[in-house]
């Protein structure tokens, strides 16, 4: 068994995860007052100390409730010190438990119900960046991410701006949103024109296994946003391992949105034991009442991952991760260095 500070230093690695949804309620509260809003009655349990959004109904729907609820997390923020703010907040607190490498999904769309234009949005972020780095030694990457259910063209002015403003940390192009809104292929016009090598697209989650191939083949990406409805289809799972696909699991997110109804039903040991290229990640993490290292230790306490099956989730991400090699390199010393 793992336990308390030998856990805490295993290096972990969060390769999924919204930065919106970082955002903890208390953050919320705490910007919306400095800003004067009033956020959405309906974001907030009576207590004040979780976000909720309607449960009822399959994956489809709760995801669906749940992104609305995420607009509003958003719209309580309005100033560039905010986003500076989250983005420090998360990688600080990810740092303590031990994580090394962050990607952050972001979204030109939510930056601008903000008031930002994209180059203030970036500049914001990696403000917040700098100042946790210095203290923790954390990396941050970032990838522009389009929004599915804003629709197809919102999604080629995701990847015109991205394209029109390069910005070293900015390193990935990503597809979010209701996996169930318009079809992949209306969006291969915008994952073509971003420019960027590194792509991943959220597919097999609320939706089944033909969204998988169809993100693998029209939008040409190995990386994909959960995958774990691959595991319906016994000629897919073939078909990814052999292009050495990687799945990035959120399994708290799984079971908070329902597309499983508990740990024993959910594919993450089957897919590491079938030789997918399996790496984790938090999704929305003050959502889903988690955070890296709750979702390391999910995995080792109910999938029964050892340490070194940890440390191999660590390396995984860390070969995949969309950041160059004189970084990749540093961070595979570390996970390399850390001590059983
Ligand atoms: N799934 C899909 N789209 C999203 C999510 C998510 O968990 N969070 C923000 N956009
Ligand atoms: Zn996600």
């Amino acid at each position: 068994m793992l336990f308390g500070d030998s856990f805490r230093k295993l290096p972990k690695v969060d390769l999924h995860v919204h930065l919106e949804g970082t955002i903890t309620p208390e953050m919320a509260k705490k910007i919306a007052s400095r800003n004067n809003v009033i956020p959405s009655p309906q974001l907030m349990d009576s207590s004040g100390e979780h976000f909720r959004w309607s449960s009822d109904g399959d994956a489809r729907h709760n995801l669906i409730a749940f992104l609305k609820a995420y607009d509003d997390a958003t719209s309580v923020m309005k100033r560039r010190e905010d986003y500076s703010d989250i983005t420090y907040d998360y990688l600080h607190r990810a740092a303590q438990e031990g994580c090394v490498y962050v990607e952050f999904f972001i979204s030109a769309d939510h930056g601008a119900m903000v008031g930002l234009d994209y180059k203030e949005m970036i500049g914001a972020i990696a403000d917040g960046y700098e100042k946790a780095k210095k203290e923790s030694g954390i990396e941050m990457r970032l990838i522009s991410t389009c929004v599915r259910h804003y629709g197809p063209e919102a999604a080629l002015k995701v990847a015109d701006v991205t394209r029109g403003y390069h910005h070293p940390l900015v390193t990935g192009f990503g597809m979010a949103g209701d996996e169930n809104a318009h079809t992949i292929a209306d969006f291969r016009p915008a994952f073509m024109a971003s420019g960027l090598a590194g792509r991943t697209a959220h597919a097999g989650e609320a939706s089944g296994p033909e969204t998988v191939r169809q993100a693998r083949d029209i939008l040409q990406v190995r990386r994909f946003g959960h995958m774990v409805r691959a595991i319906e289809d016994v000629k897919l799972m073939e078909e990814q391992k052999s292009i050495l696909a990687v799945p990035e699991v959120c399994v708290s997110s799984n079971i908070a949105l329902k597309v499983y109804p508990d740990y024993k039903s959910h594919p993450l040991r089957r897919f590491f034991d079938y030789g997918l290229k399996v790496v984790l990640g938090s999704d929305d993490p003050s959502f889903f009442n988690t955070s890296i290292g709750r979702e390391y230790k999910i995995a080792h306490d109910h999938f029964g991952f050892t340490e070194t099956e940890l440390l191999q989730l660590s390396r995984n991400a860390v070969e995949e991760a969309f950041v160059g090699e004189a970084v990749r390199g540093q961070l595979l010393d570390k996970i390399a260095a850390h001590k059983h």
